[in-house]
């Protein structure tokens, strides 16, 4: 898929932007802080109704107005869609596509794909599981829409347990009600870690071959789905929910002791690892971030096998963190897909690369095409 054009107004500090897009590669550059981030911000709020820096909407609105709006048009093979995000501070978010609004923000996913890459990424390797779980519930979300609402729904039913879980250590009579309970958390949970286990082993297949590419075979990576509790068989969801609900029995009196549900998607985790050893404890700089791009990679890979098309990938900031063997391997990889690439310096590029690109100068919120 392809964006034919962006438009802003009143984000962040932008008063006014109406951008057409005529190629695949497009190179935002300018110095720091004058906007480059926030129009693939942007795009990445079309994509999973969510900004990837903020959960705060009001954050996105021009300090000097009290609403925000972003229209993006996509070119797909099939329908093309024409995303629309309405904003007025203290309200709801509005969404609509080809001018029809969405009930739910579910009903975005699939509309507009992308891949995001930025130095944060890093995170993935580095930081805990929720920023892990973050990042696969977001690629995830895009290419299935059920299991958005299963995330959404089981977090309800989370919270609903949790504070069972604590009712019930002032009045033990409740529970019976825990059952309940927990066959509803079993339903819902067992089909989300399906899925994950699913996308991992995918994930996993997918990144080991880039990771051969961009390495020269040096080295293999594997990613390792782990769930909170063990699990024989994820290929039948029957087997799933019946080691959940084994887990949850063997966990009760430690859940009411702690108030708190103790096992589920909400504690899964995964690890990346080069030649069997775990990247987040022995890889060097260099290799997390080489692995970080092969991931990314196979997430795009991924996006393509399930959907036919290529998603739109956005890469902030991160050629300087590349060395010029893994640039060059990126854009020799990237040529059939929309890139929208943010940098400091338009020197970056080589000559050949240049021949494809349009170059967008962004200086104060201000965007000149050149
Ligand atoms: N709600 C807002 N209203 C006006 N300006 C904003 C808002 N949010 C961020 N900014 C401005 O946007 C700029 C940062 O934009 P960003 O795209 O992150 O920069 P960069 O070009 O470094 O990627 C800063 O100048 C910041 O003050
Ligand atoms: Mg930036």
């Amino acid at each position: 898929m392809f964006i034919k054009n962006i438009r802003l107004k009143n984000y962040r500090n932008y008063k006014e932007l109406n951008l057409n897009i005529d190629k695949r590669f497009n190179v935002i550059y300018g110095d720091n802080a004058q906007g480059k981030t926030n129009i693939l911000e942007a795009i990445y709020i079309c994509s999973s109704g969510r900004s990837h820096r903020t959960s705060r909407d009001v954050e996105l609105v021009n300090h000097e107005s009290k609403s925000y709006y972003i229209k993006i048009d996509v070119e797909k093979k099939i329908l093309n869609s024409e995303i629309e995000v309405q904003y007025e501070n203290e309200g709801k978010k509005k969404l609509r596509i080809n001018e029809i609004p969405l009930k739910k923000i579910g009903d975005l996913m699939g509309n507009l794909n992308t891949v995001l890459f930025s130095p944060e990424d890093l995170l993935i390797i580095k930081e805990g599981p929720s920023e892990r779980r973050r990042f696969i519930d977001i690629t995830i979300s895009q290419l299935k829409p059920s299991y958005f609402y299963d995330l959404q729904q089981y977090m309800k039913i989370l919270d609903q347990r949790n504070s069972l879980l604590k009712d019930i250590q002032n009045n033990r009579k409740l529970l019976d009600t825990l059952d309940v309970w927990n066959e509803n958390i079993i339903k819902t949970g067992s089909r989300i870690m399906k899925t994950r286990k699913e996308f991992m082993d995918k994930l996993s297949k997918f990144a080991k071959t880039e990771h051969e590419k961009l390495t020269g075979g040096l080295e293999t990576l594997n990613i390792r789905y782990n769930p909170s509790f063990p699990v024989n068989r994820f290929d039948d969801i029957k087997e799933i929910e019946n080691d959940y609900r084994k887990s949850l029995e063997r966990n009760k009196e430690k859940e009411i002791f702690k108030c708190t549900t103790l096992i589920g998607p909400q504690r899964d985790d995964y690890e990346i690892f080069l030649d069997q050893k775990s990247l987040k404890m022995y890889g060097s700089q260099g290799q997390q971030r080489t692995a970080v791009l092969s991931v990314k990679m196979a997430e795009i890979d991924i996006m393509k096998e399930e959907t036919g098309e290529w998603p739109v990938l956005l890469l902030d900031d991160v050629l300087s963190e590349l060395d010029s063997k893994r640039q060059e391997y990126l854009f020799e990889n990237i040529t059939g897909i929309q890139v929208f690439i943010t940098c400091t310096e338009k020197s970056f590029f080589s000559a050949k690369a240049s021949e494809r690109a349009d170059f967008f100068k962004v200086t104060k919120g201000v965007v000149i095409k050149e």
